[in-house]
């Protein structure tokens, strides 16, 4: 059973009221191929808005959430909360909040299980810094943080693994599809060692950093590359053209 192509748009901090209405509506009028899994995932504060303008089939994000499922803890939004706006994703552990908000491989894991428990799903963030794919250790640091999730989550059916090196994250240097297909190969025959064959095959590993309308087709072509997390590109309207790079 081939895994269904999955596109996830991280607007990250960027955006207002209109210039989201204006994104959501070109993605209200696009042809988008029907076999693409499409989620975008606007401001914490735009979240409603989003996902009141935007068409049915295609889903919404949170950036983050927290680890508790309600309670005294400021300024932090859950999963309950999420799937009562109708928010079905959200993303953990992206580079910027491990490194900015320094958030630890415990941390994002009790965030994937919360969001899990709550009923929503995660796309799950992980990728190495220059220095430690210079150091030889791409893998040994994808696993780690892999690993933290897989001790205390056994299903991973509403996982999306984003696999995103730090280096290609907003530089316009996108890892090439031979760098990028031999990371998520590692990956899938780790989860099938750590999970079992079933969710080796199943788990859709996405890859982020750089993607582009120019360089989506090619990197989709590799066997385990299943689609992307688009960050500066999600906000253009050529957006389109890699939630159909496999149309
Ligand atoms: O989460 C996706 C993001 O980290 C990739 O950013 O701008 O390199 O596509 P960008």
């Amino acid at each position: 059973m081939p895994r269904q192509f999955f596109v996830g748009g991280n607007f990250k901090m960027n955006g207002t009221i209109d210039s989201i209405k204006s994104i959501v509506q070109h993605l209200n009028d696009a042809k988008v191929s029907p076999d693409t899994e499409v989620v975008i995932a606007p401001p914490a504060l735009y979240l409603l808005l989003t996902r009141e303008h935007l068409r049915k089939g295609i889903e919404v994000a949170a950036q983050n959430l927290f680890d508790q499922p309600n309670g005294a803890f400021t300024g932090e939004i859950s999963a309950a909360q999420l799937k009562d706006s109708g928010i079905t994703w959200a993303l953990v552990g992206h580079s910027e909040r491990r490194t900015l908000l320094l958030e630890s491989d415990e941390f994002v894991a009790k965030k994937t299980k919360s969001a899990l428990d709550g009923g929503i799903g995660a796309i799950l963030c992980c990728g190495e810094t220059l220095e430690q794919r210079e150091g030889n250790k791409t893998m040994e640091v994808v696993i780690r943080q892999l690993a933290a999730v897989s001790s205390t989550v056994k299903d991973w059916s509403k996982i999306v693994v984003a696999y995103e090196p730090v280096w290609a994250i907003g530089t316009g240097k996108v890892a090439s599809t031979e760098q990028a297909q031999e990371v998520h190969k590692g990956i899938r025959e780790w989860i099938g060692k750590e999970l079992g064959s079933e969710a080796a095959e199943k788990t859709r590993i996405i890859y982020g950093g750089s993607v582009s309308e120019k360089n989506c087709k090619e990197l989709a072509k590799a066997g385990d590359i299943d689609g992307f997390l688009v960050g500066g590109a999600s906000l253009k309207p050529a957006f389109v053209d890699i939630i159909n790079a496999k149309a």
